[in-house]
């Protein structure tokens, strides 16, 4: 049995909130849950309502620290600490250099929807390949700052990898458990690299949260998992980031994929916060899109007006959002609400034209974030995004993530039996081609891929 941690010290710059009640406290227990009424938490800052955070000073210290050397400032998430949980004085946090992600213009996908100013902010190009970094820097940080050894976590693969990569960058040790057989092979062989004891459970990602919470209640282990409010508070710079790209005028709408549901509820608190301290003006609209398979959150919005919870035996090849128990549910149906955004839901053949109409970008990226584009497309047949609005998608992980969807997408191995769909599928398709080693093999193929 790992030891026990140390008690952990009331912090004087935030204190967590239930998410329910508003009951407000110092410290939080290990399964990061409200004492009263066992909702969620999220972290609060009461300082700023009294001073607040001078705006401009706040934009141009950040834009400054662009040129930094420092290891805080070199991280785009630390980069913005104003506006996170405070280190200790000369603290240094594990950090990988994550964040500082690219904005992509997306130039025939603009073509195929008709959204000329379209783009995607892609977290697949954080350290271990995820978004999930952006939560990790922070949420690992504090983990080691509270004294605990082991950190653990339920994963669809990303969180995993990403919690094992700064576990091991901070010298923590990590658990992770996976539902066997339903992640990808390459997210798992991070976790293994990265040194993680890695649990392939007989369930789903619903079954491996559930045993991570009472695992939590039980043993001195720390999870880190999208429940844990400091993962979320890292997450939400990807919002400043945006803004900051886009010199503080906020894009119309980001479209988002929905899975626990952490990742659209950081961002909206972000996007609430920055109006909050005068950094923006305006809104932008936030929409979630899930799979047709997975669609919790569609479904409690659509049949319970987002008041109740309905959850459903999650199916999909979009595997980092197979997730029928979505944790974060309130805390997205809030932020969707508060900015007046929407959910929809996309089918696998939609992810998957989706897919490779990104790679085609030359960008690429794995097929969770696909749900985006196919979203925004059923967004604008509602008329709920028009043509003339700017658009970004936000893109969570990495082409390289899922392989075995792209090859057998590729392959034709993918909705083989799909003869509606068979022509629009086989124009993205691009098998690879085997041939003999000759010049005159080589030429005709190239010939005959010009006329194609
Ligand atoms: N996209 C990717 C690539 C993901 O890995 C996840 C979640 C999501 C979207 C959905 O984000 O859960 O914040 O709504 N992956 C988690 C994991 C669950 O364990 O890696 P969310």
């Amino acid at each position: 049995m790992p030891p026990t941690a140390k008690p952990e010290a009331p912090h004087p710059d935030f204190c967590f909130r239930c998410i329910a009640c508003g009951c407000l406290s110092d410290v939080a227990s290990q399964d990061f849950r409200c004492a009263n009424c066992a909702d969620l938490l999220e972290i609060t800052y009461p300082q700023w309502s009294g001073k607040g955070v001078d705006g401009r000073l706040a934009r141009e210290t950040w834009f400054g620290r662009r040129v930094s050397r420092e290891a805080l400032d070199l991280s785009g998430v630390w980069r913005y600490r104003e506006l996170l949980p405070a280190l200790a004085k000369d603290e240094q946090p594990i950090t990988l250099r994550e964040g500082n992600t690219p904005v992509y213009e997306l130039p025939q996908c603009a073509r195929i929807t008709g959204v000329p100013r379209l783009f995607a902010k892609h977290q697949g190009m954080n350290p271990t390949g995820s978004f999930k970094d952006t939560g990790m820097t922070v949420a690992a940080t504090f983990a080691r700052r509270a004294g605990f050894r082991w950190v653990a976590c339920a994963s669809t693969g990303n969180t995993s990898a990403s919690m094992a990569a700064y576990a091991a960058r901070g010298g923590l040790r990590s658990l992770v458990l996976v539902p066997e057989g339903k992640i990808s092979w390459s997210k798992l062989s991070q976790a293994l690299d990265y040194g993680a004891v890695t649990c392939q459970l007989r369930t789903d990602f619903d079954g491996c949260l559930r045993l991570l919470q009472e695992l939590v209640r039980s043993a001195p282990v720390y999870q880190l998992n999208s429940i844990n409010p400091f993962r979320l508070e890292g997450q939400k710079t990807l919002a400043i980031e945006l803004l900051e790209h886009f010199d503080w005028q906020p894009p119309d709408h980001i479209i988002v994929p929905g899975g626990n549901l952490g990742n659209s509820s950081a961002i909206g608190k972000a996007l609430l916060e920055m109006r909050e301290l005068g950094l923006i003006s305006r809104l932008p609209k936030l929409s979630v899109i899930q799979a047709e398979g997975a669609n919790a959150l569609l479904r409690s919005i659509r049949e319970a007006d987002g008041k109740r919870l309905i959850s459903v035996q999650a199916e999909t090849r979009a595997t980092a959002i197979r997730i029928g128990n979505p944790a974060s549910w309130k805390k997205a149906v809030h932020v969707i609400e508060a900015t007046g955004g929407a959910c929809e839901q996309v089918s696998e053949i939609e992810i998957a034209q989706a897919k490779a109409e990104i790679g085609a970008e030359g960008i690429g990226c794995e097929p969770a974030s696909a749900v985006t584009l196919a979203g925004l497309k059923k967004l604008l047949q509602q008329k709920f995004v028009k043509p003339d609005e700017s658009v970004v998608l936000v893109l969570t992980g990495n082409l390289l993530k899922d392989p075995d969807f792209t090859i057998e997408f590729h392959q034709g191995g993918l909705f083989k039996d799909s003869a509606e769909h068979a022509a629009s599928l086989n124009r993205l398709r691009r098998p690879p081609i085997v041939l003999d080693a000759s010049l005159d093999a080589v030429i005709k193929t190239l010939e005959q891929a010009e006329k194609s």
